[in-house]
């Protein structure tokens, strides 16, 4: 069986498997306190340019976005995100259950523009309605889509302008930052958001994301808000060496540029292919529509997602790379979908 149905199937890159068995009996101190996490956040204050910035680690992208934005509103406000957001799908209503709201914006190719933040922040205008204080974005997207320098920045002034948080859900950050056409880097983002995460879990590490806050009104009593929200791990370290690891020697970049190496072969053999997607999406998730008759066949040999049903004829599947994908995977897929347009037709 070949693994496309996404970028945490396997265990972790062997380098923090070395550190971690290197560490087996040694004592550390509890709940991030210790001299790794520390490590780990210096290196990562480093690769953003940004010393002032605090660090916290916690073991998922559904924690990171509940206790985020959680920190930062008050009851009665609300985050924006497009109608695709991961906040908005895919959390089982985690962010709503801390009690705010998320007002969404329909983003054809998963990405919010300021005249979509502006619509709803016209329409929200009293308080008998909630008020939008924080724009939630994901690079990359749900589908795969990456933010441009301008894009995040026209976003970032709105935020400005109307008072709004700018929180970048990084889980595929690795993986946007490399991709093709890409211009932002990890330095650019303190200065454009006041808070996001750094995705180690969909980027080679065995667990954990890098909580990121450069705005320092927003910095009082989050390891409170940790702590409330069930995101100080005891073993804290176990998250420290994962991004001490994957910010060692530019490791992180590293295994993004692998994952999006293997899209991008994947993605010429698909188009050569005339296979059409749902999505421009230059990192490491593709949308490939097939039709419906090719998909038992592929499952024979091949793991990916079920993405949704584009017509009756047509299902929308999701393939995602990661930094353990091979040549040889790839190459098996493209055959093996040759052979559908082959013996089965479109
Ligand atoms: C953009 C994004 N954010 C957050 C998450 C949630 O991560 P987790 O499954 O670790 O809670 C995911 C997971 O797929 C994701 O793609």
């Amino acid at each position: 069986m070949y693994a496309f149905q996404n970028d945490y199937s396997e265990c972790c890159h062997p380098a923090i498997l070395k550190r971690l068995s290197a560490l087996e009996t040694e004592a550390l101190s509890g709940y991030g306190t210790d001299g790794i996490c520390a490590a780990a956040a210096n290196k990562i204050r480093q690769a953003i340019c940004c010393p002032q910035a605090a660090v916290h680690f916690v073991t998922g992208g559904t924690q990171a976005n509940m206790i985020v934005i959680d920190a930062c509103l008050r009851p009665w406000e609300a985050v924006i995100a497009a109608d695709s957001g991961h906040i908005n799908v895919h959390e089982t209503g985690a962010v709503e259950g801390t009690g705010h709201k998320v007002l969404t914006a329909p983003a054809k190719d998963g990405k919010l523009t300021p005249v979509m933040i502006e619509e709803i922040c016209r329409t929200h205008t009293d308080e008998h309605m909630v008020r939008p204080r924080m724009v939630y974005l994901s690079d990359s997207t749900e589908l795969g889509t990456i933010y441009s320098k301008a894009e995040l920045t026209a976003i970032h002034e709105l935020c400005r302008d109307k008072g709004l948080y700018l929180f970048l859900d990084g889980a595929r950050l690795g993986a946007a930052l490399c991709a093709e056409g890409n211009d932002l880097t990890l330095a650019d983002l303190p200065r454009l958001c006041d808070v996001f995460y750094i995705g180690g879990t969909k980027n080679g590490a065995m667990l954990g994301e890098a909580v990121v806050i450069p705005n320092p009104s927003l910095l009082p009593d989050f390891r409170y808000q940790l702590k409330h929200r069930g995101g100080m791990l005891a073993k804290g370290f176990l998250l420290g060496v994962n991004f001490d690891v994957l910010f060692t020697d530019n490791l992180y970049m590293q295994l993004a540029a692998k994952a999006d190496q293997a899209a991008a072969r994947l993605k010429a053999g698909l188009l050569r292919l005339h296979v059409p997607m749902l999505a421009d999406a230059p990192a490491n998730q593709l949308f490939p529509i097939l039709p419906n008759s090719w998909i038992g066949q592929l499952r024979q040999n091949f793991t990916f997602e079920i993405w949704g049903q584009n017509d009756p004829e047509h299902t929308c599947i999701r393939l995602t790379t990661s930094w353990a994908t091979s040549s040889e995977a790839v190459d098996a897929l493209l055959t093996a979908i040759e052979e559908c347009q082959s013996q089965i037709g479109q």
